[in-house]
Formats: C-alpha cells, structure tokens, sequence
C-alpha cells in the first residue's frame, strides 16, 4: 500500500505497555506494506546513544535538572536531522517511542523547570518537527511500576529510580498536554493486558490513517 509519510510518537510512563504495543503495531504496519522506522528517544543515533548512556546511567545520579533538559534536547536535535526528516522524505512511516512531550512531561512538569523554556528548546531542537499524531499510554504509576517489575528483575535505571510522586506529576502533565492539543494527541487507557492495549493502539491507527 502506497500511502504518505507519517510521523507517530508515543508517550507514557515507563511500564505502561509501550513499547510492547508498539513493536506490534509496527508488524502490522509492515504486514501492510509500509516502510516502518522504529526509533527510540533518547538515542537511534551514534551521538544519541551516547547521550543516552550519560542520561540513564545511574553513575548520573547527580545530574541537575537544566542539564537533563539540554541532554534531551540535544539527543533529540541530532535524532531529526540525521533519520527522522530523511526518512519522511522518503516516504517512510517513522515511529518514534517518546519525543517532545516527554521533555515537557518529566522535565517540565515532573522537574518543575519553565515550561516556556522547554517549548522553545523543543522548537530549535525539531526544527518545528512535530509528529502527525501522538499516542500516550495512560496508567497509574503505581501500576507501571507493579508491571515493570514483574517484567524484569534488573535495577531500574536512573530516571526509573525516582520516587512515585515525580511519576505522578510526569502523568498529571501528559493529561493535562492532551487536553490541550486533542487535535494531534490521542489518549488510550493502559489499565488491561498488554495484548488489548496493543489491539486497541492499532485500531486507533487504523482509524486515524488506513481508513
Ligand atoms: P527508556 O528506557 O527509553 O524508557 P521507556 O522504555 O519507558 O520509554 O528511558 C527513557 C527515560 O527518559 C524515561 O524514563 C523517560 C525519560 N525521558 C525524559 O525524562 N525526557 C525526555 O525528553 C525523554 C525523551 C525521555
């Protein structure tokens, strides 16, 4: 199927069955004949990945919240210019698994850091590139947690390691950002087995493009 490019991101707190769902619909995607780019932020770059290892390790731990932002930040600006805009010019689907929101959700409301000042470093940074539209996936922190550790036994990393009630506020800030923007951002209840929220992501996608 030949369709235009489109661009998708994907938001929520850690553990709500994200990526689960999106690897899925990626297959779906393909099995109908679109070229998918899966992308992952921070990093899907040499210089992201990098970045990413500095932003997540727990070696990082005194990190100031101004420096976070701009390591978001600059991950992002390299991601964009170097694979996302490339590819929608090729025509390809690319989904990308967080991007600007997540800076305003965790750094703007989870951090408390000016809300402006992320807007606008989001601007330079995307070079106004914003997704066509932006699934998040909503659930408790309580219960991603529950779910992040029974999927695995590992430490968390750096960011999985704050205190529930940064979670908390990471999650009230993606609430009130898709009531702001309903046009672009589609909210999809994560409380059920990862399997119905999967479905219920490529239904929606469905309904949004393919139909
Ligand atoms: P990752 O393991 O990719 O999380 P997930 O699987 O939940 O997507 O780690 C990315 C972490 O970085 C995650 O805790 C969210 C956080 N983050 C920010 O705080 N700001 C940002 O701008 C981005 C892109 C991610």
């Amino acid at each position: 199927m030949k369709t235009t490019a489109r661009f998708l991101s994907f938001e929520g707190v850690d553990g709500s069955g994200k990526s689960t769902a999106v690897n899925r619909l990626a297959r779906f995607l393909e099995q109908q004949g679109l070229t998918v780019v899966r992308l992952r932020e921070p990093g899907g770059t040499v210089i992201g990945e990098q970045i990413r290892d500095l932003l997540l390790d727990t070696n990082s731990r005194g990190m100031t919240p101004v420096c976070e932002l701009y390591l978001y930040a600059a991950s992002r600006a390299q991601l964009v210019q170097e694979v996302i805009r490339p590819a929608l010019q090729q025509g390809d689907w690319v989904l990308c698994d967080r991007y600007t929101d997540s800076t305003m959700a965790y750094q703007g409301y989870g951090r408390g850091l000016d809300r402006d000042l992320i807007e606008s470093l989001n601007r330079t940074a995307t070079g106004g590139l914003l997704p066509d539209r932006t699934y998040v996936f909503d659930l408790a922190p309580e219960e991603a947690e529950l779910r992040r550790q029974g999927r695995d036994q590992q430490a968390g990393d750096r960011m999985e390691l704050e205190p529930v009630s940064f979670k908390q506020a990471v999650r009230l800030g993606y609430l009130d950002i898709a009531s702001r923007q309903p046009e672009r951002i589609r909210l999809l209840p994560a409380r059920r087995p990862a399997d119905q929220v999967a479905q219920l992501l490529i239904q929606q996608v469905r309904e949004d493009f393919l139909q």
